[in-house]
């Protein structure tokens, strides 16, 4: 089976993927670290140094590279922003990725986001007056395509980390 873990920042994709791939002896793959190495830079760097759009093209590129290696029992955590674009959702449909869209409620987001704000290119510059504004807007914009991409919207309320990575196991090991 190859998974694809997607959902807002925040949300637990890229842990949650990892220790599912302990779990299950998966091959584990961060898109985000696919872009880092690929290019040499952080992701907070290509933002600043080339702006969004080319990091868009970039992450489209390097998703690319990542599905066409057709790599079985794998598990790919995506940044939260890859999905929206028509081109990467039809790449995961094409190479029969199941999606899982890691579902946190907004009010639990905008807490971890305060925390670590800064590794987030798209948050590190907001006044504390706008953020809590910023990503309801962002995202509401993008609640709708997380909701219908799904193949599995997999909510996670307040528990633990280890309780929600359970959970998760088992409905992928039961179903
Ligand atoms: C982004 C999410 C980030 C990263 C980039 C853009 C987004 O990944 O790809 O900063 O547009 O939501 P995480 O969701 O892993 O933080």
């Amino acid at each position: 089976m190859r998974i694809a873990l997607y959902g807002f920042m925040g949300a637990g994709k890229s842990s949650l993927g990892q220790k599912l791939a302990q779990k299950t002896g998966y091959d584990f793959i961060d898109l985000d670290t696919g872009i880092e190495n690929y290019t040499g830079q952080s992701i907070n760097d290509i933002f600043a140094l080339q702006g969004e759009i080319a990091f868009r093209q970039i992450e489209h590129n390097v998703l690319k590279n990542t599905v066409k290696q057709n790599k079985d029992n794998v598990i790919l955590a995506l940044g939260g922003g890859s999905i929206i674009h028509p081109a990467n959702r039809k790449l995961l449909e094409m190479k029969n990725f199941y999606k899982i869209y890691i579902n946190v409620d907004i009010s639990v987001l905008i807490e971890r986001l305060k925390k670590d704000k800064n590794k987030r290119p798209l948050l590190k510059d907001l006044k504390e007056d706008e953020f809590e504004d910023y990503i309801r807007a962002l995202f509401e914009s993008r609640r709708n395509i997380y909701e219908k991409f799904a193949d599995l919207n997999f909510k996670v309320g307040l528990e633990s980390f280890e309780t929600t990575l359970g959970r998760l196991h088992s409905y992928l090991s039961f179903n």
